[in-house]
């Protein structure tokens, strides 16, 4: 069989998953991984690429939903040109493929089949961080599950948006320094879906002892948050009520995650994380007013004359000055679509993971140019001049 068989044979409903590994020297990509998904109704590929390595601390997991036919071409290309091996396992067969240093590929079918079935959105429950079958009595609380262990089909998009940020959560941990009992705070946690999620995930999944503060400006909130993590006993975990700006608490924090806290919080909450020098944040924005105020560029008038408009770059600038603004504090930084716009237009997550060596406020180019476009400092900005000197 020719490896242009086997992808044919392999992409399709059967298919349980592709590995492809040894990377050619010099090729940025460690590994590919390739899993079918069910989206919306529509048969797709799950691509997971892998960049770098846990042990040189430049870990990076990258996730793209592809067609069969786009997947198909991926494939072609990767080897011999990223990979020089490759595992294919569908329901009923299986091959490795093999390509030396010239671009020579042998494909090597296996003699013994898994007879595993593949999992695909439908029925990858068991892929779930966070699975229907734990016993996350949080989950009963906040109305995801049933007092019976099933998920309520009204909140199965809850369901599902918590296992994606816990998936978000997994894939930065390894820029954790202090990886046995970090302190996690979250800004603006409201009725803490995710920040339980967060730390039953932590605990009971991975036998970790973190110290997580979830902070909200609103009292009941905090009581009820408080009131369940008495219930469970769910030592650790703490609500307090308070504003992120004068927020004291805690001396040290490990990661800081801040997600769709209105307008401006989100910039106390970046900039208390630079100070302590987290090693991880997570930062998805909410309605943004400040810049839409300020916004003075003659030159896109063509496009902030239009309310909605003006609101979106408003908003799109404002969050690539965030992201520049922890790439000057030594931030690896991403940006990347925290659930599907179905739920929420404001779904941007800005993701950074400190790096050693520390960058020179400043030293940002792009971030210069933004002060002439908005004509004065936005509060990021300013908090950091003011503080950071
Ligand atoms: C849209 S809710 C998001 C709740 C939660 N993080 C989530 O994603 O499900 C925003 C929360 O941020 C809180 N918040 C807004 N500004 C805040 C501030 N300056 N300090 C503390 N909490 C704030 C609000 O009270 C509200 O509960």
């Amino acid at each position: 069989m020719t490896y242009k068989e086997l992808i044919e044979k392999s992409i399709t409903e059967k298919l349980i998953r592709i590995v492809l590994s040894k990377p050619v020297k010099g090729k940025e990509l460690s590994k590919i991984r390739i899993r079918p998904v069910v989206i919306k109704g529509e048969n797709l590929y799950q691509v997971t690429k892998t960049i770098g390595d846990k042990a040189n601390n430049t870990f990076k997991e990258i996730h793209e939903n592809h067609n069969s036919h786009d997947v198909k071409v991926l494939l072609e290309k990767a080897v011999p040109g990223d990979f020089l091996q490759g595992l294919f396992e569908t329901e009923d067969a299986g091959a490795t493929v093999l390509s030396n240093k010239k671009g020579t590929i042998t494909v090597v079918p296996n003699k013994t089949v898994t007879g595993e079935k593949k999992s695909t959105d439908h029925n990858r429950k068991k892929n779930y961080l966070i699975d229907e079958s734990d016993n996350a009595e949080f989950l009963i609380d906040l109305g995801v599950k049933t007092r019976d262990g099933k998920i309520v089909k009204a909140k199965y998009d809850k369901f599902r948006q918590i296992n994606r940020y816990l998936e978000f959560i997994e894939s930065s941990l390894y820029g954790l320094k202090e990886d046995k009992n970090p302190v996690i705070i979250d800004f603006g946690c409201g009725k803490s879906y995710l920040t339980f999620a967060l730390y039953y995930y932590l605990t009971v999944k991975k036998g970790m002892k973190p110290k997580v503060i979830g902070l909200d400006l609103k009292t009941d909130v905090i009581k009820e948050c408080n009131r369940l993590r008495d219930k469970y006993k769910y030592e650790g975990l703490e609500f307090i009520e308070g504003d992120i700006e004068h927020f004291t608490g805690v001396d040290h924090v490990n990661m800081v995650i801040s997600l769709h806290a209105c307008d401006t919080a989100t910039d106390f909450a970046l900039f208390k994380a630079i100070k302590w020098d987290a090693d991880i944040i997570m930062a998805v924005p909410c309605c943004q007013h400040e810049l839409n105020k300020k916004i003075k560029t003659p030159e896109l008038k063509g496009a902030t004359q239009y309310g909605i408009l003006k609101d979106r770059l408003s908003a799109i600038v404002t969050d690539a000055y965030r992201a520049n603004t922890l790439k000057e504090y030594g931030y690896e930084t991403d940006i990347l679509e925290f659930i599907d716009m179905d739920h929420t237009p404001k779904n941007l997550l800005i993701r950074g993971v400190k790096k050693s060596g520390m960058v020179k406020p400043g030293l940002l180019k792009e971030n210069e140019s933004f002060k002439e476009f908005v004509g004065e400092d936005i509060t990021l900005q300013r908090l950091l001049k003011d503080n950071m000197k």
